[in-house]
């Protein structure tokens, strides 16, 4: 069979709704500049949608620095892949401070996060290790996992008990082939907001030999005493092997990095193809990252407007009666029940008649019967879009609670 003619029957599970979907739920556009009121389809929304968790997307000093950058290297530079050609001392001033804030002996930046990941992993295990991964991990590590040519497990979400037991599986296959056992999970999980239980887990190291990666994508900037993540909040962050973060995120800028002794940094800067097969970060995004970077180390009331944004938003949900599931972070799932067409037609309701820009998840990414809505407050919103926030939320767990979005959904909005 020919393989595009397969490709038109089936559109894959997201692709089965281009049709109907796209441009409103599906690849929406929001324009002008990044913060808490942007505009969807001609109109201004409250946003709710974008990790740009500390405000620095369109901080003053961000976007100057940016611009200057820009103007001065263009994105051009430098050409080619860090090992040839594409090294620079901004690469390897960012390296060294990053390293120093999450500290760590060295780091590697990455040029994006989910490529930095899977290449990470196929860099670090051959056939005859392990790797155990929390069952709800992010893709990238997914998908890293799956170029591993060895044995892996998963363990179920953030239960400590599981992962021994896969641990005393994995110990048994490892010893006689003299391999070793990686294990991976997250810092701050970016559906449920729960946190990886990073102590525990740490703990574990006293029984069976292993090494620790953790993807801190949500808790680098937001979590910690400095905001160096969620090994730091939990006092775990020198027991952490392999510390990644993304720049996707509380950076808000392109790139990612990963941090951990010289010796295992200098073998990832020799061995990882996503970084050798590929041209270098372009300067002004490494520049535009130092200045980011200096902006989360010595801000620290950005940190603290975040955390008044989501303890606001949280504590108000909670109040009128909303399940928040387990997060004790900044991302703030809303569990309710209904369908899927009752969770088009709520989103729709709170995007037209509310002017409050958030997403819904439905099946199979949670249970059958379960609307998540996902908020992420950040530092750029303010006290006025949480209130405005709440009360629509209490209009619309009403209307699904009296079945009023039970009908078939209608996209002519
Ligand atoms: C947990 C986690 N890891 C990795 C990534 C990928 O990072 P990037 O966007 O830099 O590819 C994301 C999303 O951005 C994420 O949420």
């Amino acid at each position: 069979m020919d393989i595009f003619d397969k490709l038109q029957q089936n559109r894959g599970p997201l692709g089965q709704y281009a049709k109907t979907l796209h441009g409103y739920f599906l690849f929406p556009k929001l324009e002008g500049g990044i913060g808490s009121r942007m505009q969807f389809r001609g109109k201004e929304k409250i946003v709710w949608s974008l990790n740009n968790y500390l405000g620095l997307a369109n901080h003053p000093e961000v976007r100057r620095v940016d611009a200057e950058a820009a103007a001065q290297y263009g994105y051009a530079s430098p050409m080619g892949a860090r090992m040839m050609s594409g090294n620079t001392n901004f690469h390897e001033q960012l390296e060294r401070e990053l390293s120093e804030f999450v500290g760590k002996e060295d780091t590697f930046l990455l040029n994006y996060g989910y490529q930095g990941m899977t290449s990470a992993i196929d860099a670090l295990v051959d056939r005859h290790d392990v790797i155990i991964y929390d069952a709800e991990s992010h893709a990238c590590i997914i998908d890293g996992v799956r170029m591993h040519m060895g044995q892996r497990y998963t363990f179920a979400h953030n239960d400590v008990d599981s992962l021994e037991k896969q641990l005393e599986r994995a110990q048994a296959i490892v010893n006689p082939n003299k391999g070793g056992i990686l294990v991976i999970t997250e810092g701050v999980f970016g559906m449920g907001g729960d946190q990886g239980k990073l102590k525990e887990i740490v703990a574990l190291k006293k029984k069976f030999d292993f090494r620790l990666m953790i993807d801190d994508a949500h808790g680098f900037g937001t979590m910690g005493a400095t905001g160096a993540g969620t090994g730091e909040l939990q006092g775990v962050q020198k027991d952490i092997d392999l510390y990644f973060s993304t720049f996707a995120k509380s950076m808000a800028s392109i790139g990612a990095f990963i941090s951990g002794e010289e010796q295992v940094i200098e073998y990832l800067k020799y061995n990882m193809r996503s970084q050798i097969f590929a041209k270098s970060l372009p300067l002004p995004l490494v520049i535009g990252d130092l200045k980011r970077l200096e902006l989360l180390r010595t801000q620290g009331e950005l940190r603290t407007k975040l955390w008044t944004i989501v303890d606001a938003m949280q504590a108000g949900l909670r109040e009128r009666g909303f399940n928040l599931g387990r997060t004790n972070t900044p991302v703030t799932p809303i569990f309710l029940n209904g369908g899927d067409n009752e969770a088009a037609n709520l989103i729709i309701d709170l995007r037209e008649n509310f002017d409050i820009f958030c997403s819904a998840v439905v099946y199979p990414i949670v249970p059958r019967g379960v609307i998540m809505i996902r908020i992420i407050p950040t530092a750029a919103h303010t006290i006025e879009d949480v209130r405005i926030t709440l009360d629509a939320f209490t209009h619309i767990a009403e209307k699904l609670h009296s079945k009023k979005y039970d009908y078939s959904i209608n996209m002519a909005v």
